[in-house]
């Protein structure tokens, strides 16, 4: 009788499936490159981080609560469910925090799907779905982009089977840029039903200047709609790792029954609210990143006519084969960028100087 291995062969003590997954590939680090090239510095727009480092306030709140680290943080997390909830317009029982939204991705996987059930999204999408959706048993239901780039919601409604348990709608999508507006995303929702969970991954809404891309928040009245935040990227708090999601109270209270407990660090959450005393300073934060995407779109279509309008604080390339020269060639010349092998290429929005740096390398590689 032959005995189906179920764990990996090397030394079976873990999960054969995971070796179809890929690992993670750290980037580049900037100084490495910096060192590699002979140059003072490195740029580096492959994470889509804000350039303008961290908010006023942020670092004094952190270093005044690492002063307490010996201590567990607020489990609760209620100081700052408290401030979410006043600032968002919502009752504090609709948030859950966790350690960057994409933990929260992972826990409301770990709270809607058993293994088999279906968890469907758009492809290309953020790494980290397929990623989630494996190690939690779920299968993925990958539903192509549509010919501009973005989400097909049509072919996402009709993807849903009895099986379906979860839809990620990524709004603006990342690495793509693209967003869907209110009436499709209506029409979705309709037709979606009300026991499937719709998470809508609003990580980069901040950047959102087309007034037809709805807040997901305005769909709190459906129970089945999440929305998903994060701190890390228009807040400036990407390594303090924090985000959070607004949802029904029922959903909201199962997040906060599978979530690491603790794993909303102190720091973390001093950081949070010290960041969110700063709102004016973040909206004019992201009308500098958002002047820089337009320019940079521009200029970039007269290479690459096909660059889709970003509603993020990135811009795609979509190269096809060139990807990942072009991500050499861009390296060469001191920029970090993010190639999909075979798709495309993700460029964050630096500062203006990184900005005409990246011009620069573009320019040279495909003009
Ligand atoms: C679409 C999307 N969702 C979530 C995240 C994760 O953000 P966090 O740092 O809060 O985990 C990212 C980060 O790249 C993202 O692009």
């Amino acid at each position: 009788m032959t005995d189906t291995p179920r764990h990996s062969s090397a030394l079976r003590l873990t999960r054969a499936d995971l070796d179809a997954l890929p690992s993670y590939v750290p980037g580049r680090s900037p100084a490495d490159l910096a060192r590699e090239l002979g140059l003072p510095e490195a740029i580096k727009l492959a994470s889509n981080e804000v350039p303008y480092g961290p908010l006023p306030g942020v670092v004094e709140a952190v270093a005044e609560a690492v002063a307490g680290s010996h201590r567990y943080p607020d489990m609760g997390v209620v100081a700052l469910r408290e401030t979410l909830a006043q600032r968002y317009g919502v009752d504090a029982d609709r948030i859950a925090t966790g350690c960057g939204s994409v933990a929260l991705a992972e826990h409301l996987v770990r709270a809607t799907c058993l293994p088999g059930d279906e968890l469907i999204y758009s492809w290309r999408s953020f790494e980290a779905y397929p990623i989630i959706a494996a190690t939690s048993g779920a299968t993925s239901v990958r539903v192509p982009n549509d010919a501009g780039h973005g989400h097909d919601l049509t072919a996402m409604a009709a993807a849903v089977t009895d099986r379906t348990r979860m839809v990620l709608v990524c709004n603006p999508n990342n690495p793509t840029g693209t967003a869907v507006r209110r009436a499709e995303l209506d029409r979705f929702l309709d037709a979606v039903g009300e026991d499937v969970l719709v998470v809508i991954d609003e990580a980069y809404r901040e950047f959102v200047t087309d007034p037809e891309v709805p807040d997901g928040l305005t769909y709190l009245d459906r129970p089945n709609v999440v929305v998903l935040r994060t701190l890390s990227k228009a807040w400036g708090l990407a390594g303090l790792r924090i985000g959070f999601l607004v949802a029904a109270p029922a959903v909201a209270a199962a997040v906060r029954k599978v979530v690491t407990p603790f794993s909303t660090s102190t720091a973390a959450q001093a950081g949070a609210l010290a960041a969110l005393a700063e709102a004016d300073e973040v909206r004019r934060r992201c009308a500098l990143v958002v002047a820089e995407r337009e320019r940079v779109t521009e200029a970039l279509r007269k290479l690459v006519p096909e660059v889709p309008a970003s509603q993020a604080n990135f811009v795609w390339l979509p190269l096809g084969d060139r990807a990942v020269e072009f991500g050499r060639a861009c390296e060469a010349r001191g920029v970090i960028v993010r190639p999909f092998a075979g798709d495309g290429v993700r460029v964050t929005i630096g500062t203006p100087a990184e900005n005409d740096a990246f011009l620069a390398a573009a320019e040279a590689a495909l003009g």
